[in-house]
């Protein structure tokens, strides 16, 4: 039975967050030590201290936010009469803002300005190289603050409308687009400090177009824009059983901190550092509050992740991958998501109703959980067209489809946990949400591999092995 979790810590956590504390608190001050400190080495003990101040805040918060009226019921739960603490992602996103903002004052280091033409203008700033000695990692010039600041701008317009999306249930056609405004500062940075909107194309098309770019201007923020739109409202309806909206966002932050870790360990000093060692910046505190809000929020859940959690998951993908110019890697990271997104427009789209919730079925009988389904009247049955397509998925094992004397009586929702409830058959809340998070981690893998390895077959270098240039 799923039950609110006590607003104090059992002494066990008190130490165990404590120790972790003072572990990171020691090490970081170490890391100054040595003149400037270690940006990365504080940004590993800031994410450490994210975890215990959220882990912590979490238990604290849980009664004053049901008390709020933050409040939800378990549906895949027995004894669900309890109301569960709702939106508790907000904490992680305020103490992830919170993190990043401290964690400012750490990696950038001086420019020294030799010449000015007053206004403000920096003619000539000279390089890192007579600041500093050694290999150019870990540090940013002032330039990356402009970067830093727009992310964190976007994250916060993210977390407001998340945070106003559970307190208000703001309507679906209503919140879609605020994301794309969220954008706006992202791409501004992006426009002025990188500006490349062109794609490199796939070797087979090269002789056609006569060219190895394609340019594609404006619609390259169109592009972008989107991707911020889509990548939070994907994060949103893949949701509804314990666990799953954290498991699938810490596994793609982890495999993009992997990809970003390849670059950072060629054995040559990589042009594209900066832009991961920034996505890094960013990864590893959302992992911190991210696992604290899953110690929570898994099978049997205490706590519910709200909105402002998936939106906020979302976003920080997004800005890693739009100002560390890797956005496409992101998209094969977010294969099941797109996947489930295409799968769900029948119903997002209204040609199929849409019920409020579409989380799987809980059969209190048996324990598990089955499909959740759509049901029709006889007298308000599907139009003919919609019910050749429903049969059509049925054949195809992409729907389970309930029919009686020609009449559609009943059809799965169209979402990838009602789907591999119909390919595997009913099984329980917490193994549904493990074997969905492995094929997260198989096919963001298989992402990886296909983005370093398998486009060579299309592309004529992958952008990790860039010896020739440096
Ligand atoms: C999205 C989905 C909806 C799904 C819901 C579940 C679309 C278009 N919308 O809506 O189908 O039902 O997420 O999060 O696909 N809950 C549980 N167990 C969980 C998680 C949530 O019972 O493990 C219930 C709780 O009552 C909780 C509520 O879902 O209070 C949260 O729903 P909410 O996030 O507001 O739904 P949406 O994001 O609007
Ligand atoms: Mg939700």
């Amino acid at each position: 039975m799923a039950a609110s979790p006590s607003p104090t810590l059992s002494r066990t956590e008190t130490l165990n967050l404590s120790g972790l504390a003072v572990v990171c608190a020691v090490i970081l001050t170490r890391s100054f030590e040595n003149g400037e400190g270690e940006p990365l080495i504080a940004s590993l003990c800031f994410s450490g201290l994210a975890f215990a101040a959220s882990y912590a805040m979490i238990r604290w918060l849980g009664p004053t936010f049901v008390n709020a009226g933050l409040k939800g019921r378990d549906m895949s739960k027995v004894n669900n009469k309890h109301y569960l603490p709702e939106c508790m992602g907000a904490i992680c996103a305020v103490v992830y803002l919170f993190t990043i903002i401290v964690f400012i004052l750490i990696p950038f280091y001086k420019d020294i300005v030799v010449a000015t033409s007053g206004g403000g203008n920096r003619d000539v700033v000279m390089n890192i190289e007579y600041v500093q000695r050694g290999r150019l990692l870990h540090k940013f010039p002032h330039s990356k603050l402009a970067s830093f600041l727009s992310a964190i701008i976007s994250l916060h317009s993210i977390t407001i409308l998340g945070f106003g999306d559970d307190l208000f249930d703001i309507r679906w056609r209503h919140k879609f687009f605020i994301p794309a405004f969220a954008s706006i500062p992202l791409l501004v940075v992006y426009f002025v400090d990188f500006g490349v909107t062109s794609i490199v194309l796939p070797t087979f098309l090269q002789p056609y177009a006569g060219r190895e770019l394609l340019d594609l201007g404006v619609l390259y923020y169109v592009y972008m824009a989107a991707l911020c739109i889509f990548s939070p409202n994907s994060i949103n309806i893949l949701a509804g059983i314990n666990g799953i909206e954290v498991t699938q966002s810490i596994v793609i932050a982890a495999l993009l901190a992997l990809n970003d870790i390849l670059y950072l360990t060629t054995p040559y000093p990589h042009p594209a550092t900066d832009s991961h060692l920034f996505s890094l910046y960013f990864l590893l505190p959302f992992l911190g509050v991210s696992f604290a809000l899953l110690a929570h929020n898994w099978y049997p859940a205490r706590v519910f992740v709200g909105d402002t959690y998936c939106y906020f998951a979302g976003m920080v993908f997004v800005v890693v991958s739009i100002l560390g110019h890797f956005s496409k890697t992101l998209i094969l990271l977010l294969l099941p998501q797109i996947f489930n997104f295409v799968y769900s427009t029948p119903q997002l789209f209204k040609l199929i109703p849409c019920p409020r919730h579409r989380l799987p079925h809980f059969n209190a009988r048996t324990g598990l959980l089955e499909p959740s389904v759509t049901r029709w009247a006889p007298d308000e049955q599907p139009h003919p067209v919609v019910v050749r397509a429903l049969r059509l998925l049925a054949r195809l094992r992409l729907l389970s489809l309930k029919e009686e004397q020609g009449l559609v009586q009943e059809s799965s929702n169209f979402t990838i946990l009602n789907l591999w409830l119909v390919w595997r058959g009913p099984m329980r809340e917490d193994r549904l949400a493990t074997e969905i998070t492995l094929m997260q981690l198989v096919l963001g893998l298989f992402g990886l591999v296909v983005r370093h390895k398998l486009a060579l077959l299309i592309f004529r270098e992958d952008n990790l092995d860039l010896r020739s240039v440096v």
